[in-house]
C-alpha cells in the first residue's frame, strides 16, 4: 500500500471513541435486526448475497460510485437534469450500499470492525452531501454542484477504506478457496478414525476436508468456513447440517450448500469414496 493510503488507514484505526462508535452501531444495527422477528435470517441472508452465491455489498457499492461519477461529467457537461438524476439513482444506490454493508459488518471484528465504522461514517456523509445537492440543483445550481464535489471528495476516500477492508483484512472474500483442492482423489484418512456420527477434519493435499460419517457413508465439504475461514470441524452437527462457530453460519454436509447465512459462498463439496477401509476425497465441480 502507499505511503500516503497506509498513513490515512493507521490515522483511522487511531481516531479516538472508535470503539464505543462501533459498539453504538453495532447495538443499533442488530437491535434492528432482533425487532423484525422470524423475519432477521432471511433479511439478513437476502443481504449478505446468501441467496446469490456472492457477496451482495461490493456488488451494490458500484451503483453510488458509478452514477456519482456519471454526475461528475454530466455536471462537466453542463447537463444539469441528467447531473440531477444521476445524483438521485446514486443516493437510491447508496440505501442500498448501506443496508448490505452494515449487516456485513455486524460479523466483524478488531480491526475490520473498527474500519468498518470509519467506512461507514464517511459514506454516511457523503450520502448527506449528495442529497443536499440534489435539494439544492433545483434552486441553487452552484451550490448543488459544490456540495456533489465535496460528497465526490469524501466518498473517495471511504472506497479507500472499503477496499482495505475487502483487499487487505479478507472481509466479503471466499476464505474457503484459500488454497485448491487437488485434482486428483486422495486418500485422506482410515475409515476407523472418523467416530459414527461425527466429524473430522483432515487433510487432502494441503487442502482441509472436513469428514462426516454415517455409518459407511462418507460425507465430505471444505473444513475452513468460506465467511472468514472459521473451523467447521469445531462447530456442530445436526443431521446434514453444520454450523460455524464462529457466525452461525450453517451449510449442508450432503453438497456444502449454504442453509443460512451469514456466509455467502457454499462450501466446496467432495465425493468420497471408501475402499479396504480406507476413505478417498475427490473435488465434485460447483454446480
Ligand atoms: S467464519 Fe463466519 S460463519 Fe464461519
Amino acid at each position: 500500500m502507499p505511503p500516503i493510503a497506509q498513513e490515512l488507514v493507521e490515522l483511522a484505526l487511531h481516531m479516538p471513541g472508535l470503539d464505543a462508535a462501533a459498539d453504538a452501531l453495532a447495538g443499533a444495527v442488530n437491535g434492528a435486526y432482533d425487532a423484525a422477528g422470524p423475519a432477521k435470517q432471511p433479511l439478513k441472508d437476502a443481504l449478505n448475497g446468501t441467496w446469490l452465491g456472492h457477496a451482495l455489498h461490493p456488488a451494490i457499492t458500484d451503483v453510488p460510485i458509478g452514477a456519482w461519477t456519471a454526475a461528475l461529467v454530466l455536471d462537466a457537461l453542463g447537463e444539469r437534469r441528467g447531473a440531477r438524476i444521476a445524483v438521485g439513482v446514486g443516493l437510491l444506490g447508496a440505501l442500498g450500499a448501506a443496508a448490505t454493508g452494515l449487516t456485513d459488518w455486524t460479523d466483524t471484528y478488531g480491526k475490520p470492525r473498527r474500519l468498518g465504522v470509519v467506512h461507514a461514517a464517511l459514506n454516511g456523509a457523503a450520502t448527506l452531501l449528495y442529497g443536499a445537492s440534489w435539494l439544492a440543483r433545483g434552486r441553487a445550481h452552484g451550490t448543488g454542484v459544490a456540495l456533489s464535489l465535496l460528497g465526490y471528495g469524501i466518498a473517495s476516500v471511504s472506497a479507500l477504506y472499503g477496499g482495505t477492508m475487502s483487499l487487505d483484512l479478507q472481509i466479503g472474500v471466499n476464505h474457503a478457496n484459500a488454497t485448491e483442492p487437488p485434482a486428483e482423489e486422495t486418500d485422506v484418512a482410515a475409515l476407523a478414525d472418523v467416530p459414527d456420527g461425527g466429524m473430522k477434519r483432515v487433510d487432502a493435499g494441503g487442502y482441509p476436508v472436513l469428514l462426516v460419517r454415517r455409518g459407511g457413508d462418507i460425507h465430505a465439504i471444505g473444513a475452513v468456513c468460506a465467511h472468514q475461514g472459521g473451523p467447521l470441524d469445531e462447530g456442530t452437527l445436526e443431521g446434514d447440517v453444520v454450523t460455524c462457530p464462529w457466525h452461525g453460519s450453517r451449510f449442508c454436509v450432503r453438497d456444502g450448500g449454504i442453509v443460512s447465512g451469514p456466509a455467502a459462498y457454499p462450501q466446496p463439496a467432495f465425493r468420497a469414496t471408501v475402499l479396504d477401509g480406507r476413505i478417498r476425497v475427490v473435488a465434485v465441480e460447483p454446480k
